[in-house]
């Protein structure tokens, strides 16, 4: 048997390096700023950052109805753009353009027994929940296994996700561990960063989410926005304008958290506990702070909307930037596992 040594890989500090991705499911809305987007662009500025859209991944439980994915892919990278990645400064790319994924999945597929996947909490969860899918399919059984090569090709470190996908990640470092073990340590063991846990919960105080009907887009208008937050349902115990009123309570307080300033806090929780202020008022403050936050946003979406073939350019460079490290790492993979027949 031939006895290849591994190539090196093009010297890199895995230490500095990091990925995530996001399924296209739809519009983006606050709970992927809040939860996910925030965290990456801050991380941008400091680490060497790879983010892809996971259009895969999608398809583990979206399989049957395609027709919503293209756009979705094409409206979810804009909106990453509007919201503050930075295309100069992160590596923003298709997940199914990648040349050596699939094999690399295939091959995490051999050496990831089935009993792991079959534990892992989400999977059970979720074949629970999702009412009107099949979710019985090998590919969403595998959904951590793709995942794991999704991170893995990149050599990375650091796995910006927030609290939800920790299942996945510790699979992740199984399987990494696993492959080291049995072929050589051509990996770096992923490590999650956790998104600080800034809780953005849908208007009706359950996770937001675009099933659910409870969201607030990214893309929305003031328009749209405010009927919304109007409607939202405060704490169910201050019946009258004059009773005090509790935050702990309340559906819209966890917004204060993230959108007003400490001072309008502290007047927010002290009025609202005295009954000096009132939920309208409460939600105007809101509005307020809704209109500022989105404003830059909404700017730049228009401004980024009418570049036309912006969107294919900015995958297609990031893709090949991609593409020349993760081929790389498909090299040691094959040498490392003695498959260059
Ligand atoms: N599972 C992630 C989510 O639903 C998306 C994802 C796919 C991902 N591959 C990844 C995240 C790799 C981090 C790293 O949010």
């Amino acid at each position: 048997m031939s006895t290849t040594p591994t190539p090196p890989l093009c010297p890199h500090n895995p230490d500095r390096r990091a990925l995530s991705g996001m399924r296209p499911t739809g519009p983006l809305h606050l709970g992927h700023y809040f939860g996910a987007i925030k965290n990456w662009v801050e991380m941008q500025e400091e680490l060497e950052s790879y983010f892809f859209v996971a259009d895969w991944h999608a398809l583990t439980s979206d399989y049957a109805d395609t027709s919503g994915i293209k756009t979705y892919i094409d409206e979810m990278v804009l909106d990453w753009l509007a919201a503050g990645l930075d295309p100069e400064k992160s590596v923003i790319y298709l997940q199914s353009a990648i040349q050596g994924l699939a094999e690399l999945h295939l091959i995490l597929s051999m050496i990831t027994p089935l009993g792991w996947l079959e534990r892992c909490p989400t999977y059970k969860e979720q074949q629970q929940n999702i009412a009107g899918k099949d979710l019985g399919n090998y590919g969403f059984l595998g959904y951590p296994v793709l995942m794991t090569a999704d991170i893995i090709i990149a050599r990375a470190r650091w796995v910006p996700v927030g609290a939800d996908q920790l299942p996945h990640l510790e699979l992740s470092r199984e399987i990494t561990r696993r492959f080291n073990s049995l072929y050589g340590e051509v990996f770096p063991e992923p490590a999650a960063r956790l998104t600080p846990s800034a809780k953005c919960p849908g208007l009706d105080g359950r996770k937001m989410s675009k099933s659910y009907d409870n969201g607030i887009f990214l893309r929305e208008s003031m328009e749209e926005i405010t009927p919304k937050v109007r409607g939202m349902l405060t704490d169910a115990a201050r019946l009258r304008r004059h009773d005090p009123g509790n935050p702990e309570n309340c559906n819209l307080y966890p917004y204060h958290e993230l959108l007003s300033s400490p001072d309008e806090r502290t007047e927010i929780r002290a009025g609202c506990l005295s009954a000096s202020m009132g939920c309208v008022d409460c939600k105007n403050i809101l509005l307020q702070g809704l209109a500022a936050f989105l404003a830059p946003i909404h700017e730049k979406r228009t401004a980024l909307q009418g570049k036309s073939g912006l969107i294919r350019d900015i995958l297609a460079a990031g893709l090949e930037k991609a593409q020349r490290e993760y081929s790389l790492t498909m090299d040691a993979v094959r040498s490392a596992m003695r498959l260059k027949y």
